[in-house]
């Protein structure tokens, strides 16, 4: 059994978490939503200050709700990358300076990766092969999860993050921030079919389409052009069925390129992650199509969509129990693809040459 204390500060939560391998002694996430809310997103100089002022107590509130002293603790991890550097920087230090103090390993994580093991939070059993849709404020992609650390990028986005397209629609609503859980909220009593909105398509250069990758610029233009159309009515907006009509075309969107992807690659299960994995159109469209073809789709519980420590401690957990730790002078990214994620790691014996110990582990570096 491997305990994990893990800090997460990549964006606006400040969250800490203990976790026995998969298990969660304890997750406590602090937030600062409503802080930003009145900016209208995220300021991250705001950010950084918060984390610092917040992630004390958040620490000691972790270990006392898990009922663990130090002594229980076999490693101190952070995300390190991908993120807000200002932000990063916060958790990371905390880590490095509590693992020096009380002489643990430090474990910088990958924040996608993080998203990734959210699914094992509610499936410890899942194994790889499986493909994995990611779909954050950030990041979309669909990522072949080939083996624990062994990630793949099949297919992406083009421009906007699905959950970057969310908040801007949002705001284009006047719905607030974050645009995501007020877009779905709203659309439950609106009709997702009062409009027809572009998919976003990929033109491939060779002719057709991208089977995998999508495009959210033009669908947040068309809601746009109609906000505009309306609005010069004198009417009153019907943000209900602009909302579902959105959110509608957004999920039909990921589920026909996660599908198309999971099947050419003969993949029968995938898992979703990031915030977006919470909206409720995206959970009912994927589930429909990949239950028709015998996938298995399998969803993150919804407080653990969006940023969590206990994510990330999961994370933490494998790779510590593999014996790898990160060098206390690892730096924090503001991007970093998620195949690079074991360069964060040392091999288990620091003499050893690193080929030496990934092919010990059945991994590439
Ligand atoms: O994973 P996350 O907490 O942070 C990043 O790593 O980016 O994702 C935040 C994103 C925001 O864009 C938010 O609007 C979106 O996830 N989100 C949702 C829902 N809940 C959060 N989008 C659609 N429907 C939701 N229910
Ligand atoms: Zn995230």
């Amino acid at each position: 059994m491997t305990t994990v204390l893990a800090i997460e500060t990549s964006c606006d939560e400040t969250a800490v978490a203990v976790i026995k391998n998969c298990e969660i002694l304890s997750n406590v996430v602090a937030s600062q939503m409503a802080a930003h809310s009145q900016f209208g997103g995220i300021v991250p100089e705001f950010a950084s200050r918060q984390h610092l002022e917040t992630i004390d107590a958040a620490i000691a509130q972790a270990l006392t709700d898990a009922g663990s002293d130090w002594n229980q603790i076999d490693g101190i991890a952070a995300t390190c990358a991908p993120g807000l550097v200002g932000a990063l920087m916060v958790g990371t230090t905390a880590a490095k300076t509590l693992a020096m103090l009380h002489q643990k390993p430090f474990l910088g994580i990958h924040h996608l990766e993080g998203h990734i093991y959210a699914c094992y939070l509610s499936q410890p059993q899942l194994q790889p092969p499986f493909l994995c849709l990611l779909v954050s404020g950030g990041h979309t992609s669909l990522i072949h999860v080939r083996a624990p650390g062994d990630y793949h990028s099949l297919g992406r986005t083009r421009d906007d993050a699905a959950g970057e397209a969310f908040d801007k629609v949002a705001r284009l609503l006047q719905l607030g921030y974050p645009g995501g859980p007020a877009i779905d909220k709203a659309a439950k009593t609106g009709n997702p079919d009062a409009f027809a909105f572009p998919e976003g398509k990929v033109s491939r250069p060779e002719g057709g389409y991208h089977r995998y990758d999508c495009s959210f610029s033009g669908l947040k233009t068309a809601v746009l052009r109609l906000v505009q159309q309306l609005e010069a009515t004198g009417e009153p907006l019907p943000v209900a069925d602009l909302a579902a009509s959105f959110q509608k075309t957004v999920a039909q969107a990921l589920t026909s390129r996660a599908i198309a992807c999971a099947t050419d690659y003969q993949l029968d299960t995938i898992v979703v992650g990031g915030g977006v994995a919470a909206n409720s159109a995206l959970r009912e469209h994927l589930q429909a199509a990949a239950s028709e073809r015998q996938i298995r789709v399998i969803f993150p519980p919804l407080k653990f969509c969006t940023d969590n420590a206990a994510m990330i401690g999961c994370a933490a957990a494998s790779h510590l129990a593999q014996g790898r730790t990160s060098p206390l002078d690892l730096g924090v990214r503001s991007r970093m693809p998620l195949a690079e994620v074991m360069h964060l790691y040392q091999p288990p014996t620091t003499n050893q040459p690193v080929s030496d110990a990934f092919a010990k582990s059945g991994e590439s570096p």
